[in-house]
């Protein structure tokens, strides 16, 4: 029987060793040490025993149960050094991995060359107006002198909303909703047969066409430029728009040609071509810009009389501005959205 009790310790051992979670571990422990276990039966059969039958037995089995505690507990460590092991595996720091770097946000390059022409025209005195980019038929076509039907309508294709909207095709009904606007403000005069104050801005913003190739996106940027007064000319036109070239482009080594043209807004109508004297593009004619003398049927679409007011506007493309000024030759790459192209102009 001694025999067999010391034998406990061993199966014991055996049965902690085969436990392989905290629970396993519990559960063994409760045969040989539990209510019921082993442990406490062979106690219970102490009572039957004589006076030195139980100091000898009852050593006997402290002895076995002690050992089985230290198997307990033995495994028990084994197994919280395994567990703080595992973690410090699964948490474990590659400290030999790059960092990761924190990227500076920037302006997009057509939002920068936006701003400039901004700052360019206010130095020049010119107002900057925003107006939407879904517009009615009236602004877009009609009241610049394109009425239904009109061919040159063909050439500015767009997408059309609910209800008669359509996405601006260019910047120019901005032409008549802030020429109207001014002239409500200064209705008095006007009324009096004074002077009114000269309209002068630009209007830059996104418009939309049925186009797409390297130098046509179906969504792009415009700016406007208006200005009416009584004695604005042709000279004046040439004069500003020069001087914005040469201000944006930060250079003196370029000319500008006034290519005849059409538009039904305009009459005369000039396409603005730039040529660079030296660098990359040099030698070769770029169309920026529509542009010409504000047609007489405008003019009164603007509420004003056009014997009396007379002025010039113009319509680039800031997008080509963009591609001129960083030699890109693919326009749609500024749209793709794709980080390595947009990091370089940071
Ligand atoms: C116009 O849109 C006229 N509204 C310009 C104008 C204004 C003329 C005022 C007279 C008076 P045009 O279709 O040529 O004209 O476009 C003007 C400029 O916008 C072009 O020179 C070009 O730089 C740019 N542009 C036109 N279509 C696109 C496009 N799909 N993608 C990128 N840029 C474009
Ligand atoms: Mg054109």
């Amino acid at each position: 029987m001694n025999a067999s009790i010391d034998d406990l310790v061993t199966q014991a051992r055996v049965a902690f060793e085969q436990a392989t979670t905290p629970a396993d571990l519990e559960n063994a422990k409760a045969v040989y040490l539990g209510k019921t276990g082993r442990i406490t039966e062979l106690m219970k059969g102490l009572g039957a025993l004589s006076v030195d039958e139980k100091k000898t037995q009852g050593a006997l089995i402290n002895k076995v149960k002690q050992g089985i505690e230290e198997a307990l507990q033995a495994r028990r460590m084994q197994m919280q050094a395994a567990e703080l092991e595992r973690q410090l595996q699964a948490e474990a720091l590659d400290v030999t991995l790059p960092g990761r770097a924190q990227h500076k946000g920037g302006l997009h390059p057509v939002s920068m060359t936006m701003e400039r022409i901004e700052r360019v025209f206010s130095s020049m005195g010119f107002e900057v107006a925003k107006g939407p980019e879904i517009e009615t038929d009236w602004f877009n076509f009609t009241a610049l002198n394109t009425p239904q039907n009109h061919p040159a309508r063909s050439m500015h294709d767009t997408f059309y909303v609910e209800g008669g909207h359509l996405l601006r095709t260019h910047t120019s009904p901005m032409q008549i909703r802030h020429a109207v606007q001014h002239v409500k403000r200064h209705q008095s005069l006007i009324e009096s047969g004074q002077s009114m104050p000269e309209i002068r801005v630009i209007a830059p913003g996104r418009t939309y066409r049925v186009d797409s190739d390297a130098t046509h996106s179906p969504m792009f940027h415009q700016c406007e430029g208006l200005w009416i007064g009584e004695q604005v000319s042709f000279k004046d036109l040439k004069v500003v728009f020069t001087n914005f070239c040469k201000m944006f482009f930060e250079s003196d080594d370029l000319i500008l040609r006034f290519r005849p043209s059409f538009f039904p807004f305009t009459e005369p109508s000039a396409e603005i071509d730039i040529q660079f004297a030296s660098g990359p593009l040099a030698g070769r004619w770029l169309e920026v810009a529509g542009s010409g003398q504000v047609h007489p049927n405008v003019v009164r679409n603007m509420g004003l009389d056009p014997e009396r007011y007379i002025g010039f506007a113009f319509g680039m493309g800031p997008d080509r501005l963009t591609m001129l000024r960083y030699g890109v030759n693919d326009l749609r790459l500024f749209f793709d959205g794709d980080l390595r192209f947009l990091h370089q102009f940071q």
